[in-house]
């Protein structure tokens, strides 16, 4: 089947820039020694996750506990929940995660990792944890190094708690301008990080694993001596947010397939994929929606949940019924509206992948 034939709106994974993104990200990490824990949240689908796997990712990294259980469900049985989980229904789902698979999760102070311990230790499990460190996100994360010492002395004495490493996710560097700030940011975090190690060293306290994140850092964390795991996700499809930061356009692998519903005569292009479809981020200065890769004349200037309104300069050359293809601004909060990806090569839909782990935000 063509993938024209389609109903809309659709998504569609190029096979091949999908394999290629996944080889060159296993490739960057491996050439600098460095473990890959690919931020399983982006794709949600264990065909893809198999595919990392088998190009030599350690494991996988997950946001939510409802992703760690379809992973193991799968078959991938080595998990980073790089979450803080909280709450009893949780705690419960974690330790019987535990009794099947190896499971880390983030811990960034004692109410969190307490709770942690007693469920681990009344089902008798053993659960790694990780130290949250805040390096500029400001989001969850130890801010400053005594309250780490003191999160990591504690972590160390708990029963059924492991603690492995530390972590952090430095999304901080998506508000970057420049390769030199990044690098710059980068620089700061390595060092940050190095610093607490070898104190939490000193301190008898053993930490085997210094793990970061992102995808617009892997260029720079990759050489870095000391940070052993890199926990990148959108590299997989890469999007419009990660070609605005470096990645190549033709390395987007991911595309939502949609129909011209409407041409009106001022050059406004109406299609059937809005924000249900793409999912609402905008982080462009032009507030655009997307790209449409038939015509990157046309510009996305807006959608609301049903409808996308694409605007061309002077009369638009799509008709009703058309199709065109949308590169989304986000990759990950695109992928989880959608219940199947349509794997294409060439305009041969070859596979059929349920998005298994989407909506799994418990
Ligand atoms: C904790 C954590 N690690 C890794 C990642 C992956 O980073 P990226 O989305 O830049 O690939 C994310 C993304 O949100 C994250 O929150």
């Amino acid at each position: 089947m063509k993938y024209h034939a389609l109903d809309t709106p659709a998504l569609l994974v190029e096979r091949e820039r999908l394999e290629a993104n996944i080889r060159n990200m296993a490739e960057l990490t491996r050439c600098h020694g460095k473990m890959l824990r690919p931020h399983a949240k982006t794709h949600k689908t264990p065909e893809i996750a198999r595919m990392q796997l088998a190009a030599g990712a350690v494991g996988l990294t997950v946001a939510k506990l409802g992703e760690a259980e379809v992973f193991a469900e799968a078959g991938c049985k080595d998990l980073f929940i790089a979450n803080q989980i909280v709450g009893e229904q949780k705690l419960e789902r974690l330790v019987g995660l535990a009794r099947n698979c190896t499971v880390r999760v983030g811990v960034d102070s004692l109410e969190v990792a307490m709770p942690l311990s007693e469920a681990a230790k009344r089902a008798g499990v053993s659960i790694g944890v990780r130290l949250e460190v805040d390096t500029g996100l400001h989001r969850a994360g130890v801010r400053t190094k005594d309250e780490a010492m003191e999160v990591a002395d504690a972590l160390a004495r708990l029963p059924n708690l492991e603690l492995d490493g530390i972590f952090t996710y430095e999304g901080h560097l998506y508000q970057a301008n420049s390769d030199r700030e990044r690098a710059s940011a980068v620089a700061r975090m390595a060092e940050e990080l190095a610093d607490l190690r070898d104190s939490l060293i000193r301190q008898g306290i053993p930490i085997s694993i210094i793990s970061v994140g992102s995808t617009p850092g892997a260029r720079f964390t990759a050489p870095v001596p000391g940070l052993d795991e890199l926990r990148c996700g959108v590299y997989v499809f890469n999007d419009r947010m990660q070609v605005a930061r470096g990645a190549p356009p033709e390395s987007c692998a991911l595309t939502v397939l949609a129909t011209v519903i409407s041409v009106r005569p001022d050059g406004r292009v109406i299609v059937d994929a809005g924000t249900k479809a793409l999912a609402g981020d905008k982080p462009f200065a032009d507030q655009t929606m997307g790209e449409i890769l038939e015509d990157p004349s046309l510009r996305f200037v807006a959608a609301s949940e049903e409808h996308g309104h694409l605007q061309a300069e002077g009369s638009a050359r799509l008709r009703v019924g058309d199709k065109v293809r949308i590169v989304p601004n986000h990759a990950c909060t695109c992928v989880n509206l959608h219940e199947r990806m349509y794997v294409v090569k060439g305009e041969e839909v070859e596979d059929v992948w349920e998005i298994r782990a989407r909506g799994k935000f418990l």
